[in-house]
């Protein structure tokens, strides 16, 4: 099942590269570092091993990764929108240069199989056109008993205070401060995103038929994010 298109995402994400960072801050309030930084708390990425950041966007993930590891020899950040691609290379270039930025698709990233310890993935499977192909293919590149770690936000089944918040947050702080900067439209994007994604308790079902041996899932942010854990 197709849940978005593709191009359009690109797009959409190539037209707000620019000012991707600067609202994360505004929006998160600057949390979104440590629910990564929790991300990285919970895989335990370790120096020698080889990761990838699908979806990586501008890369700070990735530049996290590497600070925790204290290398940046074998990263590899992936993202289908170049414009980001182009903010995580310049970012990176200084301290982080040996990271490797990949324009490409997180539903097929041609790379061969079995081949990674570890892959994160932070806000990037609500964005994929198929939720299933995207852990698909996240299972075929990593090693057996490699882990990945899936933040996003969390999706809410049936009425709560919870998903209220979330959407009132999302309707009425979000998308009136991205208008100021003329990204609205790009933005009122999140809410539509929530609409078909699944809560934790189907992302472990669809993790564990697209073939990893365990999946759990972990609330953050009081319950308004979640990482999915797994283990292939
Ligand atoms: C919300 S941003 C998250 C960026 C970054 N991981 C972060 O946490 O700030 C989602 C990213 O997913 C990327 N993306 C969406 N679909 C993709 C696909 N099929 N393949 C690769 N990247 C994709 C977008 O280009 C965008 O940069």
């Amino acid at each position: 099942m197709r849940h978005h298109n593709t191009k359009s995402i690109e797009e959409l994400f190539n037209s707000i590269s620019s000012k991707y960072d600067f609202l994360n801050d505004i929006f998160s309030f600057g949390l979104h570092r440590l629910w990564k930084r929790r991300l990285l708390d919970i895989l335990k990425p370790t120096f020698g091993e080889k990761w990838i950041d699908l979806c990586c966007g501008t890369g700070d993930m990735s530049i996290l990764l590497a600070r925790y590891m204290n290398s940046s020899e074998n990263i590899i950040g992936m993202d289908s929108a170049s414009k980001a691609l182009l903010v995580a290379k310049e970012r990176s270039k200084q301290n982080y240069s040996s990271i490797e930025w990949i324009n490409g698709d997180a539903l097929k990233t041609n790379l061969p199989s079995d081949q990674f310890d570890g892959l994160l993935m932070a806000y990037g499977l609500r964005n994929l056109a198929s939720y299933y192909e995207g852990l698909r293919e996240a299972f075929r590149i990593l090693k057996p008993g490699g882990r990945a770690g899936i933040l996003d936000f969390r999706s809410f089944e049936g009425p709560s205070i919870q998903g209220l918040f979330q959407k009132v947050f999302l309707s009425l702080y979000v998308v009136p401060i991205s208008s100021l900067f003329g990204l609205g439209k790009e933005y009122s994007y999140i809410k539509k995103s929530l609409v078909k994604f699944p809560s934790g308790e189907k992302q472990i079902h669809l993790a564990l038929s697209a073939g990893f041996k365990k999946a759990k899932y972990q609330k953050l942010a009081n319950g308004q994010m979640g990482v999915l854990v797994l283990e292939a």
